[in-house]
């Protein structure tokens, strides 16, 4: 695998991955990018939100990735590590990063204050605002108080691990008073959240510490939770989710000039990314993929989804898939472990035959991110496409 996927792709770009295919016959799985798509996803992200857009590094932290974020209009980063903060700073050193993890070590939070200049910093207890108010030695910090949310219909619920109590959050603020530094309130409903009054319900929850606390709140991060359309799922569109926000606000009383923020990842480059993968065997209704469960294609088995697969052959074999009936195909991975199979199938041309490729869709957060070398396979190949992602039917 180490040989063939051994190749400086920065600047290669293909019309499609059927020309990908033809030109290079990858054996070893390709990381296609959509730069129009990611640029234009962000930018309507960006006109329909109404406030600051942050996008979260933790969903797809490739290099081109922040930087296309970062021409569409995103101007601030949630980071969660050294890692993520030291990303952005050496791609985007204008741009913004705010240390959202409501757990860090003390080690990261001095380097983030002495090394990456980092001023804006989240909690959810007492203990890490002291921890944070103990080590950073500026003193014009942002503290945005996590407050935990009612259950949602998020795939991904976080309130279990993260967020105070109202009471807990009201005493935190004032502390932040207190200190004289700038309080904000976060909360996440948690991600791939369907249901847009949700952020209805969390204001509510939000809005009573809002009330209650001497610190003046002058921002609210909403989090994220806005949802992908992942192929047979029917999700409301950003709008809907933007008119809960929004009327939330107005319904608990917070006031109209307390600036809103987000921090959405999932929405905005799940969507821009696709695996070129290749079929190294077929059983029956089963598939040996190059990619997979322990590589990039794992947000099937987080999230039970469905993601949209398309057949890619040569240029000049494409004809001979047209017409061809579909069938569900049961997927797995290159390694050699037995729980490296999908949960939900691809649904593909019933002639599908050893050597074919695969266009793997929607795999932009969380696939990259989540992947590892287990068993020695990984991939490291990207390039850029300029057709539209494989459809999610
Ligand atoms: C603090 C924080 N912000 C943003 C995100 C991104 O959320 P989503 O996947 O809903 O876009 C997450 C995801 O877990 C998160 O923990």
């Amino acid at each position: 695998m180490v040989d063939d996927q051994d190749i400086e792709t920065d600047s290669i770009r293909f019309s499609d991955a059927a020309a990908l295919v033809t030109t290079l016959k990858p054996s070893y799985p390709v990381y296609c990018f959509r730069p129009h798509k990611i640029r234009a996803v962000v930018q309507h992200f960006i006109e329909t939100f109404p406030g600051k857009v942050v996008y979260a590094v933790k969903c797809n932290i490739e290099p081109r990735m922040l930087s296309w974020v970062s021409e569409a209009g995103v101007t601030a980063f949630d980071t969660a590590s050294l890692t993520e903060i030291a990303a952005v700073r050496k791609q985007l050193p204008d741009a913004d990063a705010l240390f959202m993890h409501p757990v860090k070590s003390r080690a990261s939070i001095l380097a983030a204050d002495q090394v990456y200049d980092v001023s804006t910093y989240c909690v959810d207890s007492m203990a890490e605002l002291e921890k944070v108010l103990q080590v950073a030695k500026r003193r014009d910090l942002k503290i945005f108080v996590r407050v935990a949310t009612p259950r949602s219909k998020a795939t991904f619920e976080l309130s279990a691990k993260f967020g105070a109590t109202q009471t807990e959050a009201i005493e935190i603020l004032d502390r932040v008073a207190k200190e004289r530094m700038q309080a904000g309130i976060a909360f996440h409903i948690g991600s791939q959240c369907i249901n847009p009054r949700a952020f209805r319900t969390a204001f509510a929850v939000i809005s009573d510490v809002w009330r209650a606390t001497k610190a003046e709140v002058r921002e609210i991060d909403v989090g994220s939770g806005f949802p992908v359309a992942y192929a047979g799922q029917s999700v409301p569109p950003l709008e809907d989710f933007v008119k809960e926000i929004v009327e939330g606000r107005r319904e608990t009383g917070i006031d109209e000039d307390v600036a809103l923020l987000c921090e959405p990842g999932r929405a905005l480059v799940a969507d821009g990314c696709s695996m070129l993968c290749q079929v190294y065997l077929r059983k029956g209704n089963k598939l040996y993929l190059n990619d997979g469960l322990y590589g990039n294609l794992s947000e099937p088995y987080w999230a039970r989804i469905r993601l949209p697969a398309r057949l890619i052959r040569a240029k000049n074999e494409i004809h001979k898939t047209n017409n061809a009936p579909l069938q569900d195909f049961t997927i797995f991975g290159p390694t050699c472990d037995g729980n490296d199979f999908l949960p939900t199938p691809f649904r593909l041309p019933h002639d599908v035959r050893e050597g074919d490729w695969i266009e793997v869709g929607q795999i932009g957060a969380y696939g990259a991110a989540l992947s590892t070398k287990f068993n020695g396979f990984f991939t490291n190949v990207q390039v850029e496409l300029s057709d539209e992602p494989p459809p999610t039917g």
